[in-house]
C-alpha cells in the first residue's frame, strides 16, 4: 500500500510539530487539527495524555499522523522521547488543554510525555483550552493562564459556545482551521532572531482612558487593553526593555515590564511623551479618548427634580500626532485604528487617511463592531505603512498581531550604535 506520508517532502525538511492532546471531549476537533496540519505539509508527532486515549484511541492518531503514539516516557527509551520530541519540535500546540493539563504545565509538573516534553522543549507553545465555564472562569485556572502567559507561551481564549451537555458558555475549543491559522502565524517565525529587540527601548501604550465627570462616573471605552500586553509581552520576550502605560487595564503586569499607570488621556500623555524621550519605537495600542468632560467635579454628581444639566466635552490632545512630528532620530512610532466601515469609505481606505493625518510610520488597521476586536483573545489586521506596504495579519492570537508589528519595527530601526561603532572601527 501507498500510504499518503510516502508522498510528501522528506520529514527532515517539513516543520516539526508536536500536537498534545489532554483528556476532554474537544479532543475530536483535534483529529481534524492533525488532519489539516499534515496536510498542509508539516510533520506532525501526536502526544496525547492517558486521559486523551480515553476519547480518541491511539491507533486514529497514528493512522492519521503516520507515527507511533505513546502518551508514557517508558516506550521507545532508547530514543528519550521524553527530551527529544520537545528540542526537536518547530512548535508545540496543546489542543485541548484541560484546566488539569494547563495546572500542570504552569507548575512545571513532567508525569508523562507531553508534560515532560512542554519541559523540555525550547520551541514556541500554543495553548487551546477547552472545559467548563465554571473550571475556566476558575480562579486557579485563570493564575495558571496569567502564568503561561507572563512565561512567554501563547494561551488562547476559549471560544463561547454550546459546551457539553446542555450548557453554554466559554469553555469550547476554536475550530480546527482558526487553531491551524495560529499555528502556522507562530511557525511563521521559525529561525527570526528571537532576541531582534535586544538592547532596545520600547513604549506600549494599552487599556482605555478613562474620563472623569466627578469621582466615580467617567465617560470611557471597552478596550481591555489586551493587545497592549501583548504587545509588551512579545516585546519583553524578543529582549526589549519594555515601558507599558497602562490605562484601566485588569491584567497581570508582564514580567519584566516598567508598568506605569495611568487613568485618563492627559495623564497618558504625559507618561507616554516622558518615556518616549528614550525610546526607540513607541506603540500606542490604548484606545484614548478624543473628548473629556470641560468640568469635572471633585464631589459627586446629584440627581435633582428637572432635568440634568448638559454635559459639555472638550478635545485631547492627539498623543500619537504629537509623538510622530518632531520626534528622536530613528524612532519608530506606530498606532492603532480600530474602524468601521461607512458609506464614505470602507476600513482600509479610512486607515490610510489616519495615517496620513497623524504621521505615524505605521497603523495597525483592525475592524470593530459589537462584538469583534475587543475584549476576545484573537485580532486579526492590515498594518500598513506610510511606505505603501500592507501586512495583512490574519485572525489569531493578540500575540500573533503583535509579533507582526515588532517584525517591521525591528526592520525599520537603524542599526544600534554600538553595531555603528563597530563598522567604523573596521571600517
Ligand atoms: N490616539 C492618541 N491620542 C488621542 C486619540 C487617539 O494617541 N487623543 C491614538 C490611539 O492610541 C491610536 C490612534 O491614535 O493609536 C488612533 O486612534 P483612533 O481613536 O482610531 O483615532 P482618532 O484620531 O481618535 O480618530 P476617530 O476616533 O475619529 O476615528
Amino acid at each position: 500500500m501507498t500510504s499518503a506520508a510516502s508522498h510528501r517532502a522528506p520529514s527532515s525538511t517539513r516543520p516539526r510539530v508536536v500536537l498534545g492532546v489532554s483528556g476532554g471531549i474537544a479532543a475530536y476537533k483535534a483529529v481534524e487539527l492533525l488532519r489539516l496540519l499534515t496536510e498542509s505539509g508539516h510533520d506532525v508527532r501526536v502526544v496525547p495524555t492517558r486521559a486523551a486515549l480515553e476519547f480518541v484511541g491511539a491507533p486514529t492518531w497514528a493512522a492519521l499522523s503516520g507515527k507511533p503514539v505513546s502518551a508514557e516516557v517508558w516506550d521507545d527509551v532508547q530514543d528519550v522521547p521524553h527530551v527529544r520530541l520537545g528540542q526537536q519540535a518547530d512548535l508545540v500546540v496543546v489542543a485541548p488543554a484541560t484546566a488539569d493539563l494547563l495546572a500542570k504545565a504552569a507548575t512545571g509538573q513532567a508525569d508523562d510525555l507531553l508534560t515532560s516534553t512542554l519541559l523540555t522543549t525550547t520551541a514556541p507553545v500554543l495553548f487551546a483550552p477547552a472545559m467548563h465555564t465554571e473550571m475556566w472562569q476558575h480562579p486557579a485556572t485563570q493564575e495558571n493562564v496569567a502564568t503561561l502567559r507572563r512565561r512567554g507561551s501563547f494561551v488562547l481564549d476559549p471560544a463561547v459556545g454550546r459546551l457539553t451537555g446542555a450548557d453554554t458558555g466559554p469553555g469550547r475549543l476554536p475550530e480546527p482551521e482558526q487553531l491551524l491559522a495560529a499555528c502556522l502565524r507562530l511557525l511563521a517565525r521559525r529561525g527570526v532572531d528571537r532576541a531582534d529587540l535586544r538592547g532596545r527601548h520600547v513604549v506600549v501604550s494599552a487599556g482605555g482612558t478613562r474620563e472623569h465627570l466627578d469621582p466615580v462616573r467617567f465617560l470611557g471605552n471597552r478596550s481591555s487593553g489586551r493587545q497592549g500586553y501583548a504587545l509588551a509581552t512579545t516585546a519583553l520576550a524578543r529582549g526589549a526593555e519594555v515601558t507599558l502605560v497602562s490605562a484601566n487595564v485588569a491584567l497581570p503586569d508582564p514580567a519584566g515590564a516598567k508598568v506605569v499607570r495611568v487613568v485618563s488621556a492627559d495623564q497618558m500623555r504625559t507618561a507616554v511623551l516622558n518615556a518616549a524621550a528614550t525610546a526607540d519605537a513607541v506603540v500606542m495600542a490604548a484606545a484614548v479618548a478624543d473628548f473629556r468632560p470641560a468640568q469635572q467635579l471633585d464631589t459627586k454628581i446629584k440627581k435633582t427634580a428637572g432635568e440634568p444639566a448638559p454635559v459639555t466635552l472638550v478635545r485631547n490632545r492627539d498623543i500619537l500626532a504629537e509623538l510622530s512630528a518632531p520626534r528622536r532620530t530613528g524612532q519608530v512610532v506606530v498606532g492603532f485604528a480600530a474602524e468601521t466601515g461607512d458609506q464614505t469609505g470602507d476600513v482600509l481606505t479610512h486607515g490610510r487617511a489616519k495615517l496620513a493625518g497623524k504621521g505615524a510610520d505605521l497603523l495597525v488597521v483592525n475592524e470593530v463592531g459589537h462584538d469583534r476586536g475587543f475584549e476576545g483573545p484573537d485580532n486579526a489586521g492590515v498594518i500598513i505603512g506610510t511606505d505603501g506596504t500592507e501586512v495583512d495579519v490574519p485572525q489569531g492570537p493578540k500575540e500573533a498581531l503583535a509579533d507582526a508589528v515588532w517584525d517591521l519595527v525591528a526592520k525599520r530601526l537603524p542599526e544600534p550604535p554600538g553595531d555603528t561603532a563597530v563598522h567604523r572601527l573596521d571600517g
